[in-house]
């Protein structure tokens, strides 16, 4: 019988050198959005998503993301003093969103050998990795409509956007046949990690979010360091693809790379729009600013 996803990993332990010089202090999965911080939004999108078991893979410079999922009692207690408990009630829920674990990366050798530390964290199930710099804002958690995909067909799935052909080089790119009588739904026999011109099967790429079949970590054990000498998370998805076969779904939702300047800002001024707190000023601030560029 199928086992049920109850887990996720989000790797973060990555060094995040598109964001220096702030990420050298600060991890880039804690930089925020409005008030929360990126990793909020991963550890919420899975527990939406029905996850009840998140491991965050982390490093030595990145304790504040523990930090961030504890109790915290001196400040529940200081709003509670002042009435403010809403506040205080929000603070709670985030320590008990999921049962949230942490594992450290000893070395950045590349994501496929971060998710390759979770391999006794996995143990026999089907799992979705959140790839921790990505942020999807979208109607259903993409980890759950992966699930979704993996349910029905009992495989693993890979969330999948076209890509603009010049940002291909920097991204993967698949090799894919549509499903009959679905337009988002793939099946995917090869990909390619940072494929050089002319090398792309399609501009179909990954996006930040993969669930995945524990026949994955054989196969992780034995990669060697592929594209920029890392080991490449996408050449043991290649593996599987080849041999088993994959699905890739072209997700619903908007995604932010939180990992470039760019996305950080535009995430920011998205989440800012519907903030109760910063929604008008925002956009009128936006609307004068519009009328002078
Ligand atoms: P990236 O390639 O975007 O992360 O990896 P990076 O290496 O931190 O970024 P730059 O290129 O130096 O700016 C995607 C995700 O995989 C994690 C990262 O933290 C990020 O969330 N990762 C990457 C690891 O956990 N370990 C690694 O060794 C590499």
């Amino acid at each position: 019988m199928m086992k049920p996803v109850r887990k996720a990993i989000i790797p973060a332990a990555g060094l995040g050198t598109r964001m220096l010089p702030i990420s050298h202090a600060v991890p880039k999965e804690m930089l925020p959005i409005v008030d929360l911080p990126a990793i909020y939004h991963l550890v919420e999108e899975a527990a939406a998503s029905g996850i009840t078991e998140i491991l965050i893979i982390t490093n030595r410079d990145k304790d504040a993301m523990e930090d961030f999922f504890d109790l915290s009692p001196e400040y529940e207690s200081a709003l509670l003093a002042k009435g403010r408990t809403e506040e205080a009630e929000k603070i709670r829920r985030i320590a008990n969103m999921a049962n949230v674990y942490f594992l450290r990366q000893k070395e950045a050798k590349g994501l496929g050998h971060a998710v390759g530390r979770a391999k006794s964290f996995v143990s026999d199930e089907p799992f979705v990795v959140l790839y921790g710099d990505d942020i999807i804002f979208s109607e259903t958690p993409v980890c759950r409509q992966l699930i979704d995909v993996y349910e029905k067909y009992g495989k693993a799935c890979v969330g999948v956007k076209p890509v603009a052909p010049e940002l291909l080089t920097k991204y993967c790119s698949l090799k894919v046949d549509a499903v009959f009588g679905r337009d988002d739904l793939y099946t995917c026999d090869d990909m390619i990690e940072k494929p050089k011109k002319g090398e792309e099967f399609s501009n179909l790429s990954i996006l930040g979010r993969v669930l995945l079949t524990p026949e994955v970590f054989d196969i992780i054990d034995a990669l060697t360091p592929g594209a920029g000498g890392e080991y490449q998370l996408t050449d043991a998805m290649a593996k599987m693809a080849r041999e088993g076969g994959i699905y890739a779904l072209e997700f619903e939702g908007d995604r932010y790379d939180m990992g470039s300047k760019l996305g950080f800002l535009t995430a920011n001024i998205v989440k800012g729009l519907t903030h109760p707190e910063t929604a008008e000023g925002l956009r009128s601030f936006i609307k004068d600013l519009a009328g002078k560029l």
